[in-house]
């Protein structure tokens, strides 16, 4: 049986980080009560973290660019022959310079752009690159080979009452239609392997800070929490629930 390696992206932001941390405390639990614990393999964008742990590889990745992404997954292949789960915690909701449109009139076509290449492209990119290493994953106890990126429940296009942030939800919709997608090939082309996108909640992180004003109370959750939330969902999918979204509860989000 083959240790599971995981492979955090964008393992330097509020949630992302957070589903590290409790990886490596997992990984220290699992040591503890001699059970052998696999490679935590983590992504960092603008700077490198100075956190460090037993079995974390932090690698460099702009996933706007598919020469990095594919340097790191090089990089994943000289350490190791199989990653079990996969899951992108990278997005983009606003800039220095650009908010989410409140009107069509704000949109601005580099920025628009930007949110389609780092919210709906990059995990296509990711799948492409990373597909040898997911295949030789293990599969024992039913459990799937997991590829997850972390969507927001502002892409369903049947749940949008609010109107507003074209580029964010449209990236986020487009996001939903590639993995949806990416599903129904691996389905036939990679054995039990489950691909889903995810709704974190509404976590408190720099992305979204300008905007917890109208969040009720209780309604905020830590990184912590939706970290620990998301991977127990994780945890219980099936291959069968394969092209599906999700929310850090495990409730299914319609389309
Ligand atoms: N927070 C919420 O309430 C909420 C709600 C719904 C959905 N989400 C989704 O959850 C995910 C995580 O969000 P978060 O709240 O944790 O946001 P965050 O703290 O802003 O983290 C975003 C991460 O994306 C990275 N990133 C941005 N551009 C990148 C690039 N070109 N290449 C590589 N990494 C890049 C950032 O790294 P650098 O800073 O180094 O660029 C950062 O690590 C996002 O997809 C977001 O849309 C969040």
């Amino acid at each position: 049986m083959n240790q599971k390696n995981y492979l955090i992206i964008g393992g330097t932001g509020g949630i992302g980080q957070a589903i590290v941390k409790h990886l490596i405390e997992m990984a220290a639990y699992n040591q503890k009560n001699d059970n052998q614990s696999g490679k935590i393999f983590a992504t960092y964008h603008k700077s490198e973290p100075d956190f460090i742990a037993d079995n974390l590889y932090w690698l460099p990745m702009d996933v706007s660019n598919e020469h990095s992404i594919e340097q790191a997954i090089t990089e994943i292949k000289q350490q190791t022959t199989h990653i079990g789960w996969v899951i992108n915690c990278v997005g983009l909701l606003h800039t220095p310079y650009n908010q989410p449109e409140k009107a069509l009139r704000q949109l601005e076509t580099e920025f628009f752009l930007q949110n389609m290449q780092i919210n709906a492209l990059a995990s296509l990119l990711i799948a492409k690159h990373i597909k040898p290493l997911l295949a030789k994953a293990d599969r024992t106890e039913n459990k799937p080979a997991i590829f997850a990126t972390i969507s927001a429940r502002v892409g369903s296009i049947s749940d949008n009452q609010l109107g507003g942030w074209y580029s964010y939800r449209m990236s986020k919709a487009a996001l939903n239609m590639g993995m949806k997608n990416l599903s129904i090939e691996w389905a036939r082309s990679l054995k039990d392997v489950c691909v889903v996108v995810m709704q974190p909640g509404t976590v408190n992180t720099q992305l979204s800070a300008p905007f917890q004003g109208n969040v009720a109370d209780g309604n905020l959750f830590s990184p912590a929490f939706s970290a620990e939330c998301l991977l127990e969902v994780l945890g219980n999918m099936t291959a069968e629930q394969s092209g599906n979204f999700v929310d850090w509860a495990g409730e299914f989000i319609p389309w």
